[in-house]
Protein backbone atom coordinates (compact mmCIF):
# COMPACT_ATOMS: atom_id res chain seq x y z
CA UNK A 1 0.00 0.00 0.00
CA UNK A 2 0.99 3.57 -0.94
CA UNK A 3 0.04 6.83 0.90
CA UNK A 4 0.88 10.07 -0.41
CA UNK A 5 1.13 12.63 2.32
CA UNK A 6 0.65 16.08 1.22
CA UNK A 7 1.09 19.24 2.94
CA UNK A 8 0.01 23.27 1.58
CA UNK A 9 1.41 26.27 1.96
CA UNK A 10 3.15 27.59 4.55
CA UNK A 11 3.62 24.48 5.90
CA UNK A 12 7.20 24.50 5.66
CA UNK A 13 7.50 26.85 8.08
CA UNK A 14 6.12 24.32 10.67
CA UNK A 15 7.93 24.55 13.92
CA UNK A 16 8.82 28.69 14.26
CA UNK A 17 5.26 29.49 12.29
CA UNK A 18 2.49 30.47 15.06
CA UNK A 19 4.07 27.28 17.22
CA UNK A 20 1.21 28.37 20.24
CA UNK A 21 -1.70 27.58 17.33
CA UNK A 22 0.64 24.81 14.85
CA UNK A 23 2.58 23.34 17.54
CA UNK A 24 6.76 23.18 18.07
CA UNK A 25 7.00 20.08 15.67
CA UNK A 26 8.92 20.48 12.16
CA UNK A 27 7.22 19.28 9.17
CA UNK A 28 10.29 16.98 9.09
CA UNK A 29 9.24 15.93 12.23
CA UNK A 30 5.96 15.09 11.29
CA UNK A 31 7.03 13.40 8.19
CA UNK A 32 9.35 11.08 10.32
CA UNK A 33 6.59 9.93 12.64
CA UNK A 34 4.28 9.16 9.81
CA UNK A 35 6.73 7.35 7.48
CA UNK A 36 7.37 5.32 10.61
CA UNK A 37 3.75 4.72 11.72
CA UNK A 38 3.00 3.68 7.86
CA UNK A 39 5.64 1.42 8.17
CA UNK A 40 3.59 -0.45 11.38
CA UNK A 41 0.31 0.05 9.33
CA UNK A 42 2.12 -2.17 6.30
CA UNK A 43 2.05 1.52 4.33
CA UNK A 44 4.67 2.87 2.32
CA UNK A 45 4.09 6.69 2.97
CA UNK A 46 5.45 9.24 0.64
CA UNK A 47 5.66 13.13 1.80
CA UNK A 48 5.30 16.15 -0.62
CA UNK A 49 5.23 19.91 0.53
CA UNK A 50 4.24 23.10 -2.03
CA UNK A 51 3.30 26.67 -1.05
CA UNK A 52 1.95 26.31 -5.22
CA UNK A 53 -1.69 25.49 -6.23
CA UNK A 54 -0.94 23.98 -9.16
CA UNK A 55 1.81 21.81 -7.87
CA UNK A 56 -0.69 20.64 -4.90
CA UNK A 57 -3.17 19.61 -7.89
CA UNK A 58 -0.23 18.19 -9.93
CA UNK A 59 0.79 16.06 -7.19
CA UNK A 60 -2.67 14.83 -6.79
CA UNK A 61 -3.12 14.22 -10.47
CA UNK A 62 -0.19 11.98 -10.30
CA UNK A 63 -1.03 10.20 -7.18
CA UNK A 64 -3.77 8.51 -9.14
CA UNK A 65 -0.89 6.25 -10.63
CA UNK A 66 0.77 5.43 -8.11
CA UNK A 67 -1.10 5.70 -4.21
CA UNK A 68 -3.83 4.35 -2.89
CA UNK A 69 -4.61 7.49 -1.15
CA UNK A 70 -4.01 10.94 -0.15
CA UNK A 71 -3.75 12.52 3.55
CA UNK A 72 -3.71 16.33 2.61
CA UNK A 73 -3.51 19.15 4.38
CA UNK A 74 -4.16 22.43 2.07
CA UNK A 75 -3.60 24.84 4.48
CA UNK A 76 -5.11 28.25 3.25
CA UNK A 77 -6.32 26.76 0.15
CA UNK A 78 -8.81 24.70 1.84
CA UNK A 79 -11.07 28.06 2.24
CA UNK A 80 -10.36 29.29 -0.66
CA UNK A 81 -9.43 26.56 -3.94
CA UNK A 82 -12.32 25.77 -6.05
CA UNK A 83 -8.95 24.02 -8.37
CA UNK A 84 -8.20 21.71 -5.43
CA UNK A 85 -11.81 20.73 -4.67
CA UNK A 86 -11.99 19.86 -8.61
CA UNK A 87 -8.94 17.97 -8.31
CA UNK A 88 -9.76 15.69 -5.52
CA UNK A 89 -13.46 14.73 -6.98
CA UNK A 90 -11.39 14.07 -10.43
CA UNK A 91 -9.27 11.45 -8.80
CA UNK A 92 -10.68 8.28 -7.91
CA UNK A 93 -8.39 7.48 -4.88
CA UNK A 94 -9.69 8.09 -1.53
CA UNK A 95 -8.32 11.95 0.24
CA UNK A 96 -8.50 12.51 3.88
CA UNK A 97 -8.31 16.36 4.78
CA UNK A 98 -6.44 16.80 7.80
CA UNK A 99 -5.70 20.26 10.38
CA UNK A 100 -3.52 20.94 12.67
CA UNK A 101 -5.54 23.36 14.33
CA UNK A 102 -9.29 23.42 14.94
CA UNK A 103 -10.69 25.38 12.03
CA UNK A 104 -14.09 25.61 13.94
CA UNK A 105 -12.49 27.51 16.66
CA UNK A 106 -10.72 29.91 14.42
CA UNK A 107 -12.11 33.17 12.44
CA UNK A 108 -14.94 32.83 10.65
CA UNK A 109 -13.33 32.58 7.14
CA UNK A 110 -11.53 29.02 8.26
CA UNK A 111 -14.55 28.05 9.12
CA UNK A 112 -15.62 27.46 5.31
CA UNK A 113 -13.70 24.65 3.47
CA UNK A 114 -14.24 23.85 -0.39
CA UNK A 115 -12.56 20.62 -0.29
CA UNK A 116 -14.56 18.56 2.99
CA UNK A 117 -17.00 17.47 0.70
CA UNK A 118 -15.31 15.73 -1.37
CA UNK A 119 -12.63 14.46 1.10
CA UNK A 120 -13.44 10.74 2.18
CA UNK A 121 -13.12 12.08 5.94
CA UNK A 122 -11.75 14.92 8.12
CA UNK A 123 -9.38 15.62 11.37
CA UNK A 124 -8.90 18.96 12.57
CA UNK A 125 -8.10 20.43 15.63
CA UNK A 126 -5.16 17.45 17.09
CA UNK A 127 -2.01 19.11 15.99
CA UNK A 128 0.36 16.60 14.27
CA UNK A 129 -1.68 13.86 15.77
CA UNK A 130 -4.26 14.86 13.42
CA UNK A 131 -2.30 13.32 10.78
CA UNK A 132 -2.05 10.15 12.81
CA UNK A 133 -5.52 10.05 13.15
CA UNK A 134 -5.89 10.92 9.48
CA UNK A 135 -3.43 8.22 8.32
CA UNK A 136 -4.88 5.42 10.45
CA UNK A 137 -8.58 5.88 9.22
CA UNK A 138 -7.08 6.13 6.04
CA UNK A 139 -5.21 3.07 5.66
CA UNK A 140 -7.89 0.91 7.61
CA UNK A 141 -10.91 2.50 4.63
CA UNK A 142 -8.43 1.19 2.47
CA UNK A 143 -7.80 -2.44 3.54
CA UNK A 144 -11.86 -2.53 3.69
C1 LIG B 1 -4.31 24.70 8.67
C2 LIG B 1 -5.51 25.63 8.95
C3 LIG B 1 -5.64 26.65 7.84
O1 LIG B 1 -6.72 27.53 8.12
C4 LIG B 1 -4.38 27.49 7.73
O2 LIG B 1 -4.48 28.39 6.65
C5 LIG B 1 -3.16 26.66 7.61
C6 LIG B 1 -3.03 25.47 8.46
C7 LIG B 1 -4.07 23.73 9.86
O3 LIG B 1 -3.36 22.75 9.65
O4 LIG B 1 -4.55 23.97 10.97
O5 LIG B 1 -2.22 26.97 6.87
O6 LIG B 1 -4.60 23.91 7.53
Amino acid sequence: MKILLLHGPNLNLLGTREPEVYGSMTLDDINEKMISLGEELGAEVICLQSNHEGALIDALHDARTWANGVVFNPGGYTHTSVALRDAISAIVIPVIEVHLSNVYAREEFRHTSLVSAVCKGKVSGFGWRSYELGLRGLVDIIKV
